[in-house]
């Protein structure tokens, strides 16, 4: 006869720093799903004391694997493999201006479409479920949702359709994909166990991997505006996610790269749809140049992973063919039809920009600019409107603002620093004050960090 498990034994062993079985965990996760109003199989109280424990005793290898694995099969999972060719992601931990998923999915697209299978399936498919802004930092949905019309509420089966059609599909979490996140993520965000690289590692991997992939890509950030404190917190978590990721099946690598500055050109919402539009029409401003950089490396690995180039960089330079030739441009227009959203705002994206209100801020002095707090600089961004003062509010779509330096660029006193955006003039004053005070200029040319800064794949994770 097997044993029933109870939640406070389970507690009881982590807080006393014992390793939990896997039967423990499953246990664990599948009374968090399974109870009801009138059925408290676990109640808020214990899962709550299980994060704290869980935040305070880590969880080795293997249990983190489990929990990832438990959390990924609490709800619906995508099944591309049924569609027989390579499904591979991209995910980013956060940041500042960070829109390389509207390039990328299209890239990998064109890539997939370029070379179908034999049953005349795209040769790689990219199931993308995106997430909204969180913190100070923006969300791909909230972006892709300034086209009217695009609906990125689809159930798995249509997704599969799109991917088949246009080897990309970019889609939010609905209820029902990873059901346990959702309750975990809510207790986490009360109890001060948001930063923990475990609980990060299980939320954000088990649902990459209910999407089914076969490789999966990380951009974990590092710098002032990345969400963990430190290079080295970083860096765990992406060995932690790329460990995760390995023992599942899934083909995983991390890139640690720079976020000291906004990615890019524009920050918020449809002006990073604009951005990334003119880059696909060959319009290549300047101030985009990192986030093509970044978009094609990001892309080239995955090009590589699936096969399709012979090294990270051959796959770069692949990626940016796809760029300059039109084809991820075609892949996008393709999918964003697929998808309900309305195209012919791409014919002239600057046109449909529609603040109510602008201001150019001016470097005091002429020198360099040096540095930024970027989190605050993604913050005034949110607070222009771009972001939601509380969950489920609505955002701003014309909200954000456009840089016209990057650090390290010299500057002439009352030369434009950066432009910003909002629906509502009174939003202006706040963020304004933010940037101000957070763009640092400099008489000497300041030390910069690259924008690649370490490569996390199996082969290189501690022993
Ligand atoms: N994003 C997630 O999905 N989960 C986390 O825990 C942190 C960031």
């Amino acid at each position: 006869m097997t044993q029933r498990i109870h939640p406070i034994d389970v507690i009881l062993h982590k807080r006393d720093g014992l390793a939990l079985t896997d039967a423990e965990i499953r246990a664990f996760v599948l009374a968090i799903v399974k109870r009801t109003p009138r059925r408290q199989l676990v109640t808020d109280a214990q899962i709550a004391a299980f994060l704290m424990a869980v935040f305070l005793r880590g969880l080795d290898a293997r249990e983190l694997a489990t929990l990832t694995e438990a959390m990924r099969f609490s709800g619906e999972v995508a099944y591309t493999e049924a569609l027989n060719t390579f499904a591979i992601d991209k995910h980013s931990t956060g940041g500042v201006g960070d829109k390389t998923s509207l390039l990328i999915a299209p890239i990998l697209a064109a890539a997939g479409l370029a070379h179908p299978t034999s049953e005349g399936v795209p040769g790689i498919v990219v199931p993308m479920i995106s997430g909204r802004s969180l913190g100070h930092t923006g969300g791909t949905l909230d972006k892709l949702e300034t086209i009217p019309g695009f609906n990125t509420q689809l159930p798995f089966p249509e997704m599969r359709d799109i991917l088949k059609q246009c080897g990309a599909a970019l889609i939010g979490q609905t209820p029902k994909i990873v059901p346990a996140d959702r309750i975990l993520y809510a207790l986490r965000d009360h109890t001060g166990t948001v930063e923990s690289p475990f609980l990060i590692t299980a939320s954000i991997m088990s649902k990459k991997l209910a999407e089914s992939l076969n490789a999966l890509v990380l951009d974990v950030k590092v710098g002032s505006g990345a969400f963990m404190p430190t290079y080295e917190k970083s860096k765990l978590l992406a060995e932690l996610m790329v460990e995760t990721g390995e023992a599942s099946g899934t083909r995983t690598v991390a890139l640690l790269t720079t976020m000291d500055e906004p990615l890019g050109r524009f920050s918020g919402n449809w002006v990073e749809v604009w951005e990334c539009v003119d880059i696909m029409k060959q319009h290549r401003h300047p101030m985009s140049r990192d986030l093509i950089e970044l978009s094609n490396i990001l892309s080239g690995w995955a090009l590589y992973l699936a096969d399709h180039a012979i090294s990270p960089e051959d796959g770069a330079v692949l990626s940016d063919e796809y760029l300059r030739s039109g084809e991820a441009y075609k892949a996008w227009l393709k999918i964003i039809n697929a998808q309900g959203g309305d195209t012919s705002l791409f014919e002239d994206p600057a046109a449909h920009h529609k603040p109510a209100a602008t201001r150019t801020l001016t470097a005091p002095t002429s020198g360099y600019l040096a540095a930024m707090d970027c989190k605050r600089a993604g913050w005034a961004v949110q607070r222009l409107g771009a972001g939601r003062a509380k969950p489920g509010a609505p955002v701003s779509a014309h909200a954000g603002i456009e840089m016209h330096a990057k650090l390290g660029d010299k500057l002439e006193a009352n030369q434009p620093l950066v432009t910003l955006f909002s629906e509502d003039a009174s939003l202006l004053d706040e963020p304004e004050a933010m940037l101000r005070e957070t763009l640092q200029i400099a008489p000497t040319l300041p030390k910069l960090q690259p924008l690649i800064r370490e490569v996390i794949t199996k082969t290189n994770l501690p022993q």
